[in-house]
């Protein structure tokens, strides 16, 4: 475990049989998260499947139309979002592969979906003392796994934050390389009015864990490229959003109470569906 900058602390991993092992305890890496800081997990799952999820997601993406009308949170679906969010205002333009339904996949694509989606799964089953499954389940908390495309040439996702609950720490894990695959764009918090940016600091790989309600936002990309929505070139990431999406949304102001809700945290069971 080291800081690479203010708030920025990198954690070693090991890919043991399919499972994320942190060479520090699932409890102490929440504390880090939750102090808070920017957690970067090396996790060391092989390139190989991270380089599939991209292919299999494009492959998949060609032969599937886009989504056009509004989100129904129970099936596998594709958008190109552009895009200011109604309560938050935030601008976005981006294109989101979202799988609710992962488990109604064919079996091919899922099984390279689950091979990162899983150990993904289970870590945040371990932070947060969860054990939760995939599937769709109406009016509770599910598992929303997402693969995001940021094009070259200005993508972007403009500051916004979330509910802490149910999710607790939120997950991006890069699936290809700054300065090879991309070379601008990241996602950057606000921890006690500093800022940090990740950009440069996350490799193929890494994956980012923030606590849920800190500020974030995703720097775009060079406006030096030529934006292009078919070009696969650019950043990718998967996440793994956990909640209910017929619940209230978060609130239009910022949660400037976090310091207040880090102190609550700490004291109320970690069983996130409470
Ligand atoms: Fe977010």
């Amino acid at each position: 475990m080291k800081e690479a900058a203010k708030y920025l602390i990198k954690v070693d991993a090991e890919f043991r049989d399919g499972q994320i092992v942190p060479e520090i305890s699932y409890d102490d890496v929440m504390r880090l998260v939750n102090e808070p800081n920017i957690v970067i997990v090396k996790t060391g799952i092989p390139s190989e499947l991270l380089t599939k999820v991209i292919e299999g997601t494009r492959q998949w993406a060609a032969q599937t139309p886009l989504a056009e009308g509004p989100d129904t949170f129970d099936n596998n679906q594709h958008k190109q979002r552009l895009h200011i969010a109604k309560i938050q205002q935030a601008p976005q333009l981006f294109h989101d592969h979202t799988f609710d339904a992962i488990v109604e996949l064919e079996s091919t694509f899922k099984q390279t979906l689950l091979s990162v989606f899983d150990p993904m799964r289970n870590f945040w089953n371990s932070l947060t003392s969860n054990d939760e499954a995939f599937g769709i389940r109406k009016g509770e908390p599910y598992f929303h796994p997402q693969v995001t495309h940021y094009p070259l040439g200005g993508s972007f996702f403009g500051r916004h934050w979330h509910p802490l609950n149910p999710q607790k720490v939120g997950m991006i894990l890069a699936l290809n390389q700054y300065g090879k695959d991309y070379t601008s764009g990241g996602t950057g918090y606000v921890i006690n009015n500093h800022i940090v940016e990740t950009e440069g600091y996350h490799d193929l790989g890494d994956m980012i864990l923030f606590r849920y309600d800190l500020p974030h936002w995703v720097s775009p990309s060079s406006f030096a490229d030529r934006f292009n929505w078919d070009d696969p070139a650019g950043r990718w990431v998967s996440i793994l959003p956990f909640y209910d999406p017929w619940a209230t949304p978060a609130e239009k102001n910022e949660p400037q109470g976090w310091k207040t809700q880090i102190q609550s945290a700490r004291n109320s069971p970690s069983k996130a569906t409470v």
